[in-house]
């Protein structure tokens, strides 16, 4: 018998190895002309998604524990605290929502208990106050929690109770899936909800699994590249990696999702939560709130509310800023904005306070560039800087710049 050249168990060897050290590569290199533009092909034709979408979602503080006076003092809290005049927009349920079993005639039941106005009511609710509301979903035959249907096989129907309720955006998880392609589960419900006319946000939460980037462009205006999120360094900085190979499939219509904000939830320090949302508003990431509204600090507004911030994510270019430059704990993640305009983002991750350079050619200016260092956190502005950016950061933390050239 002849023996193939390669063995199957080491080419996959091989093959993994390549694709770490692609990885690697892709990971932290210095920008150049060809990142500015987004090389996406098709996008889900909705027009929906031009920036990164804004709002808040109940799972990361209140998983499986909604009811809807909890969701009507959100969106109360949204406005009063300023938050929904910074660009926040959506209140989004997540899971554990419905009754246990579809109604008679094949419909989701908002759970009695919980809902008792129902969602046409609280979808008015969260108009009246200027805000969209959201709701979750599973392309599977049950959501994670087990308390409620997925929507496998009823894609129709349940995007048609969505619209009649007045939804503006859809959560659509990945558990309890059969085994069918992510593909084909989650562009059904994309069609069902074209079908329906109205204009609802589509936000694929597929976990990463198939390299959603590869495909849900076509189909969806956001799409998990990760595991969920927990509110510890160790989660967002491996969700900040995970999320990055991805960068060049974002853009204007649909964005790359690392999971929603933990800031405000309590296990982390200001400055982890102040990288936490750099890091977040640089990569283009969806800028879903998951702490409770009704109870902010002021440290923790602070961090939210901060318009420059904001609008570093919000910006039209709609390119989606990446590590570097990399150097033990030490990192540079930079992405051009509109107008010629450079984010930069100098993290520290390690255990002690470090200095970090950016050099111009590391962040895609050319050397002889001139420009305008605005500190977006200390709302600063240096004047005429030339070659580099160097700043001391203590462990944990960061500085957020943009540079305007001259
Ligand atoms: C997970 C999802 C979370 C949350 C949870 C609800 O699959 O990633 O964000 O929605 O289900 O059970």
């Amino acid at each position: 018998m002849t023996r193939p050249l390669i063995q199957l168990p080491s080419l996959f060897f091989c093959l993994s190895l390549f694709h770490a050290i692609l990885s690697v590569a892709v990971a932290a290199r210095p920008l150049n002309c060809s990142d500015t533009k987004p090389t996406r092909r098709s996008l889900l034709n909705n027009g929906l998604g031009l920036t990164p979408q804004m709002g808040w979602n109940s799972f990361n503080h209140f998983p499986c524990t909604l009811n809807e006076e909890l969701i009507r003092e959100t969106a109360d809290a949204m406005v009063s605290t300023g938050l929904a005049a910074v660009g926040y927009e959506y209140i989004n349920l997540d899971d554990c929502w419905a009754e246990l079993n579809r109604d008679s005639k094949g419909n989701l039941v908002p759970k009695a208990s919980i809902f008792p106005s129902g969602m046409k009511a609280l979808a008015d609710y969260v108009h009246n106050k200027g805000l969209k509301i959201g709701i979750y979903g599973d392309a599977g035959t049950q959501t994670c929690a087990k308390t409620m249907p997925g929507s496998l096989g009823y894609e129709e129907q349940d995007a048609n109770t969505f619209a009649s309720w007045g939804i503006d955006y859809l959560k659509y998880d990945n558990c309890h899936n059969n085994g069918e392609s992510p593909q084909d589960r989650y562009s059904k419900m994309s069609k069902a909800l074209l079908n329906t006319g109205r204009s609802i946000f589509f936000s694929l939460c597929e976990w990463g699994q198939e390299d959603p980037a590869t495909w849900a462009p076509a189909i969806g205006n956001s799409w998990r590249t990760t595991g969920d999120i927990k509110d510890n360094w160790q989660s967002i900085t491996s969700r900040a990696d995970q999320n990055d190979p991805w960068a060049a499939y974002a853009g204007p219509g649909g964005w790359n999702d690392p999971d929603m904000l933990e800031v405000g939830n309590g296990g982390m320090s200001t400055e982890e939560y102040r990288s936490h949302f750099s890091i977040w508003a640089l990569a283009k990431a969806p800028l879903l709130l998951g702490c409770d509204l009704r109870s902010l600090d002021d440290e923790t507004l602070g961090l939210l509310n901060n318009k420059e911030v904001i609008a570093v994510n919000q910006d039209k270019l709609g390119v989606q800023g990446k590590k570097v430059k990399k150097d033990g704990d030490l990192e540079v993640w930079a992405g051009p904005l509109s107008g010629h305009r450079v984010a930069v983002v100098l993290w520290n991750r390690g255990s002690s306070t470090a200095s970090i350079t950016a050099k111009w050619t590391d962040i895609g200016l050319k050397s002889s560039t001139v420009v305008d260092v605005r500190d977006v956190w200390t709302h600063s502005t240096i004047p005429s800087v030339s070659g580099q950016l160097k700043a001391t950061i203590d462990s944990h933390a960061c500085k957020m710049y943009v540079l305007t050239p001259q």
